[in-house]
């Protein structure tokens, strides 16, 4: 997969050089590509702001220099889908971090000040928020997209392990311990030091859906709903 990060700090995307990510660039499974948005601006002092028409505070990302930005990176991949980082965008969640994994490439628009010029939706597949809270700018919303998304791509975590973890099937993740054994009087589950591996898998299986269940009953909704089936009753 290819991932190219429209922005005017290219040099806050350090976190993009460390661990499982880091490791997807070195096998080749993900070629990431920082672009200094004021590399695009035609004004002479690289300037890719400007005031916003009608007056008020702040100022706001021009289109000219997004716009060829985006034009020139398409030159070079020209099936990206193009994301726009936005409060006003659809919710990120596991199914369009799903979604965008089986994407050739994405093409990721950071915003900063008051926002971007509203025109630059026009080149955009999507607007994308990641919650209802302001950030300062996109950078850290495409960080959490390119994180989330290159997990999934194949060959980046070894194979079973994101069916195993929260959201997958709607579930959140089973309560996980390692050693001690005892920590202050705090036990690790019997069931776990029993070796005895079917019983150890039934009961993950129920302590994530009685923690999706208490934490996250939106979530237990939809995974009745999609046919997950809730026998912790029995027990
Ligand atoms: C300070 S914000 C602009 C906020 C905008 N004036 C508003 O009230 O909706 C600057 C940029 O940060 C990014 N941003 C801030 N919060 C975000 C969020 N929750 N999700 C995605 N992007 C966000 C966007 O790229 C946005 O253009």
């Amino acid at each position: 997969m290819r991932i190219d990060i429209i922005t005017i700090f290219p040099e806050i995307f350090t976190p993009l050089d460390v661990s499982i990510i880091k490791r997807a660039r070195e096998k080749g499974i993900v070629e990431i590509k920082i672009w200094n948005l004021r590399n695009f601006s035609k004004d002479k002092h690289k300037k890719v702001d400007d005031k916003p028409y009608g007056g008020g505070k702040g100022m706001v990302l021009k289109c000219q220099p997004i716009f060829d930005a985006v034009e020139n990176i398409k030159k070079e991949t020209p099936e990206s889908k193009v994301i726009l980082t936005t409060p006003a965008g659809i919710l990120f969640n596991h199914k369009l971090a799903q979604d965008l994994s089986k994407e050739k490439g994405l093409i990721i628009i950071c915003g900063h000040y008051e926002g971007v010029d509203e025109r630059v939706v026009e080149i955009c597949d999507y607007e994308i928020s990641i919650g209802d809270y302001i950030l300062t700018g996109g950078e850290l919303p495409a960080m959490v997209i390119v994180d989330s998304v290159v997990r999934l791509l194949p060959g980046v975590l070894p194979e079973k392990v994101p069916i195993y973890e929260s959201f997958y099937n709607y579930l959140l993740d089973w309560p996980c311990y390692t050693r001690p054994r005892n920590f202050r009087g705090l036990k690790v589950p019997e069931i776990l030091l029993s070796g005895d591996h079917k019983k150890i898998e039934e009961w993950r299986k129920q302590k994530a859906i009685e923690k999706t269940k208490e934490k996250r009953p939106d979530l237990y909704e939809k995974y009745l709903k999609e046919g997950g089936i809730d026998d912790t009753q029995k027990s």
